[in-house]
């Protein structure tokens, strides 16, 4: 590195600004290890206490992204457009989305994580389809997204591996939640994608990185701004993630649920929010009016064309088709058993988080990042928010590998869910949005 890292900490430790060749500096220190392991750390750290001015965080974003390929869509029609979320609970809009953008024509390049912590991942979620590749190198993602329309893979080693680095030392020293690193890893990973739009999902509440609407804002807007500098046009919504979206929670349930969305048979707020983004994304993609949009994706699902697109996709990345007609082809956890609801009522809150946290120790998610994932096991919510039930009427079921497992993730499922007598008030799903 040309700069003294400890200097460069020590500044921004009391408070100063980095110029634009320094971050480069750092960066490029990252990529080469010359910015050893403790003085990374350090650095976060100073980040995150003292953050980055918008210059600042935009340099980092770029830095990051050319710190490996971007991707050249040039030579594939249209503007591109993807989506990412800031990751919740029963979140596999992604699954859904992209095959229902791409069957109105717009191509959309996805690359995607891993679950982290509580939160899936679309590419765990993925890999509850057998034989479906998501470790594709960047010239098989340009052609599968050329024959398909779109392409969903995990984020290759050639994509700003300045990102990996950075957020492996974020995960281990406590400096994940910072909004201007935040935006550089996302935003980094999103533009070396080669992508003309963006819409963010920022979740909020309590199973989000963003528990309250200020952050979440504060987190939306940083994106767009940042987006918007680098050329790309980013829209955000803010959305509640106070409660699961939709009713799986678990890899091959969440498959199953999104296959329903194209079939016009999902769960109503899972159907909302995926037109909602979808409308989004089509106004990046150069349609001018909202209402045109959201019956170009209505026409999409109820031709059949989105789940076509998905079929195509998945046979394109060596998946077994089999589940888009058969859902036992995915096969099912060996223990099933239903949580009855101990009163009559109305069910007032239902906690993602509890239940984020119980399907990930179900299997679903990771404690260690070598942890294998269970795609089969989850949990899957019979009634919602709202809902009227009676005394011993099933709220949820629980696939489990063990009974020991699913008894115990019984009793988790039954303290997230409340029961009481009034109906809660009803809660928007859409709570803001933001655009350039
Ligand atoms: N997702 C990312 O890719 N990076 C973050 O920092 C947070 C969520």
């Amino acid at each position: 590195m040309r700069h003294h890292p400890a200097r460069l900490n020590q500044h921004k430790r009391d408070g100063g600004a980095w110029s634009d060749e320094e971050i480069d500096d750092i960066v490029r220190g990252v990529v080469d290890g010359s910015l050893g392991d403790g003085q990374l750390g350090a650095l976060l750290m100073a980040v995150c206490c003292r953050g980055m001015s918008a210059r600042e965080t935009a340099r980092l974003t770029l830095a990051m992204r050319d710190s490996g390929r971007v991707l050249e869509l040039g030579g594939i029609p249209g503007r591109k457009v993807d989506k990412h979320s800031t990751g919740g609970v029963g979140d596999k809009v992604s699954l859904c989305l992209a095959p229902l953008v791409a069957a109105c024509g717009v191509p959309v390049p996805m690359i995607s994580g891993r679950g982290l912590g509580h939160t899936g991942g679309t590419i765990d979620k993925l890999a509850a389809i057998p034989g479906y590749r998501t470790d594709l190198e960047p010239d098989d993602f340009v052609a599968v997204l050329r024959d398909c329309g779109f392409a969903m893979a995990g984020a290759s080693a050639a994509i700003a591996p300045a990102d990996r680095r950075m957020y492996a030392m974020r995960d281990v020293s406590g400096t994940v939640e910072s909004i201007p690193l935040i935006t550089a890893s996302i935003l980094s990973k999103k533009l070396a994608e080669g992508i003309d739009g963006l819409v963010m999902d920022v979740k909020c509440g309590r199973a989000a990185f963003m528990k309250e609407l200020e952050q979440a804002r504060a987190l939306a807007q940083s994106l767009v701004s940042v987006g918007t500098a680098a050329g790309v046009r980013v829209t955000a919504l803010l959305t509640d993630m106070d409660r699961p979206l939709g009713r799986a929670i678990g890899n091959h349930l969440e498959v199953l649920e999104a296959v329903q969305v194209l079939k016009g048979q999902g769960p109503a707020d899972l159907n909302e929010l995926t037109l909602a983004l979808g409308v989004e994304m089509l106004l990046l993609a150069g349609e001018t009016d909202a209402a045109r949009a959201r019956a170009r994706l209505t026409r999409a699902i109820a031709d059949g064309s989105a789940l076509e697109c998905l079929r195509r996709n998945v046979v394109r990345q060596d998946g077994d088709p089999r589940f888009l007609d058969e859902p036992k082809a995915l096969g099912s956890a060996p223990v099933h058993l239903g949580v009855a609801s101990p009163s009559e009522g109305h069910v007032v809150d239902v906690d993602p988080l509890a239940l984020g946290l119980c399907a990930m120790d179900l299997g679903a998610g990771r404690l260690q990042p070598s942890d294998r994932v269970d795609p089969l096991v989850g949990i899957l919510m019979l009634v919602e928010r709202g809902a009227r039930v009676t005394r011993g009427q099933p709220l949820a079921m629980v696939f489990a590998r063990t009974q020991a497992a699913a008894m115990a993730a019984l009793e988790r499922v039954l303290a997230a869910i409340r029961i009481g007598s009034e109906a809660p008030p009803e809660r928007p799903l859409v709570l803001a949005r933001i655009g350039a």
